[in-house]
């Protein structure tokens, strides 16, 4: 596993970028599914400045959202299709762009043609993911199997409270669409990104401990091209160990 811990959410934003830029150039990355989120606001608005300097070609990606909430609107303000949109995919040319679409009342078919398209591509050639206060990656909640596929989720109360943060009281989704873990692991390449300290939890959990599927993120340990960019908050609970092995 890789590991990079940034002084802030700034660099941390910079260095994903960055990075995305180097992967993307290689040629040899096409296929990227995207998060959403808060974590990742800031490295959509500096991957837009780059492509607008020209610092990128990305007319040979296709673009995959990891979630989407259900039922929704993709215009909905609070759908994950309208954040994507917005914060990235209109702004760039993409070879490609999918997604889930929530407001499909067919779900079943919803999610099998989803995952049928990724099979076709012979799976992702990276994922880039953020994690849950919970442990979930995508809408992967805690006691998510390990060999789960694109499926309907309903979503644990741990994860709703923290979007009725986000959302009027009345609305936050109370189930979701989103990649497996089995998509995210079978994806060539993984990067996680985690910033402040309400992540330090689980960005231990991901070097230490069980490997379970109580805590989704825990068995990204086992992936063989793993990359996490972390800020300073979010390594705080890691030991000096592992510190000492990064630095
Ligand atoms: P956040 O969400 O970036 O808003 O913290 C991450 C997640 O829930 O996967």
């Amino acid at each position: 596993m890789k590991i990079s811990i940034e002084k802030d959410y700034d660099s941390l934003s910079n260095k994903a970028a960055n990075r995305f830029i180097e992967l993307v150039e290689s040629g040899k990355i096409k296929d990227i599914a995207f998060p959403t989120g808060n974590t990742p606001k800031l490295f959509y608005k500096k991957l837009v400045e780059f492509y607008k300097d020209e610092k990128v070609n990305l007319s040979g990606v296709s673009g995959f959202l990891i979630d989407e909430y259900y039922p929704i609107k993709k215009e909905s303000k609070n759908s994950f299709n309208y954040y994507i949109e917005k914060k990235f995919f209109t702004h760039v040319k993409l070879k490609k762009k999918y997604s889930l679409d929530g407001n499909n009342p067919d779900f079943l078919a919803e999610c099998k043609n989803y995952k049928e398209l990724i099979e076709k591509k012979g799976g992702l050639d990276l994922v880039i993911l953020g994690v849950g206060e919970n442990g979930h990656i995508g809408f992967n909640e805690p006691g998510s199997e390990y060999n789960s596929r694109v499926r309907l989720v309903e979503l644990k109360n741990s994860t709703l409270d923290i979007n009725r943060a986000k959302y009027d009281a009345g609305k936050v989704p109370k189930y979701a669409l989103t990649l497996g873990i089995y998509e995210i692991f079978k994806a060539k390449k993984i990067i996680l990104l985690a910033s402040g300290s309400s992540k330090s939890e689980r960005i231990r959990d991901l070097f230490n401990g069980h490997i379970s599927s109580s805590l989704p993120v825990s068995v990204l340990r086992l992936h063989s091209d793993m990359e996490v960019i972390l800020d300073k908050e979010a390594a705080v609970l890691l030991e000096d160990q592992i510190m000492e092995l990064i630095n």
